[in-house]
């Protein structure tokens, strides 16, 4: 007997990508952390998943990125992997996961492809990362870059706040910007930069970017999925908009049940096994 092989969509590409931005066609990216959700995000027509360190906060509770090791974002980016099947996974790499030396960014990024499923690996910084980034490309690893507000340099940015503000700062973000294309990068994180300087950076390259809270201008967007869904209350930044608010409605599914639970209303007997 013949056995129908099983067709997957395929997942999209960096080709793909690069079409989009020639297109003019946006691409909207989430951040996951989990199968199930990767699962919903991928049905509802997002075109990249990130795994996003920013699982350090809305995840693991820390009021940073920085504690976020290599096995927690091999293990969150295997579960996003098995969960979709349509989205590219890209990976973010974590702090001190590439900035020590190139051979320990490409082992590094190597895992997070082969051990966890990525598509591509994300890491933060410019000019000082294309060495990282080079290597990378050279193995055969894709590359996204990310600009403006790096969250892991949160110490020498003096917090969470709007960079590239300045003639000459914003000159830094687009060189830099123009360091990672060289390098390979095949797309561009530009986050909490003014409007116009990610319109400036989107003319400039040849790669799609992909802002967050850096305007309307960029090739595509990115939000963490805990704040769009109003599920995360702890920072509310300007830039992110409440597409729904899963805080209240987890609230209030969760009192249901435990009111039922304690007047004896759950289960019931369509609930039990006889
Ligand atoms: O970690 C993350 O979620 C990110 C996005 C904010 C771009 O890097």
């Amino acid at each position: 007997m013949s056995q129908q092989p099983v067709v997957r969509p395929q997942r999209l590409t960096v080709q793909q990508l690069r079409d989009m931005k020639s297109r003019g066609e946006k691409i909207a990216m989430v951040t996951a952390y989990d199968a199930t959700f990767a699962r919903l995000f991928d049905d509802s027509g997002a075109d990249m998943l990130l795994v996003g360190d920013s699982l350090g906060m809305v995840i693991q509770g820390r009021d940073s990125t920085l504690g976020v090791t290599m096995d927690q974002m091999v293990y969150h980016t295997q579960c996003v992997a098995r969960g979709s099947q349509r989205a590219m996974v890209v990976a973010d790499m974590p702090f001190m996961s590439y900035q020590p030396s190139v051979e320990l960014a490409m082992l590094n990024a190597g895992r997070l492809l082969a051990e966890g499923k990525a598509g591509a690996v994300k890491l933060e910084g410019g000019a000082r990362v294309a060495a990282a980034a080079r290597a990378m490309v050279a193995a055969g690893i894709p590359v996204v870059g990310h600009l403006g507000l790096t969250p892991q340099s949160v110490h020498t940015l003096s917090g969470f706040r709007v960079q590239g503000r300045g003639d000459k700062q914003a000159a830094q973000i687009l060189e830099d910007a123009l360091a990672l294309e060289e390098a390979g990068c095949f797309s561009i994180v530009l986050e909490t930069i003014p409007a116009e300087l990610a319109q400036t950076i989107t003319e400039r390259v040849g790669v799609p970017t992909i802002g967050i809270g850096a305007g309307a201008r960029c090739d595509g967007q990115v939000l963490v999925c805990y704040d769009y869904l109003g599920l995360y209350d702890q920072l509310a930044p300007k830039f992110v908009k409440r597409f729904g608010d899963l805080a209240t409605a987890t609230r209030e599914a969760t009192r249901a049940y435990v009111r039922e639970v304690k007047s004896g209303a759950f289960p019931g007997n369509e609930h039990s096994f006889h």
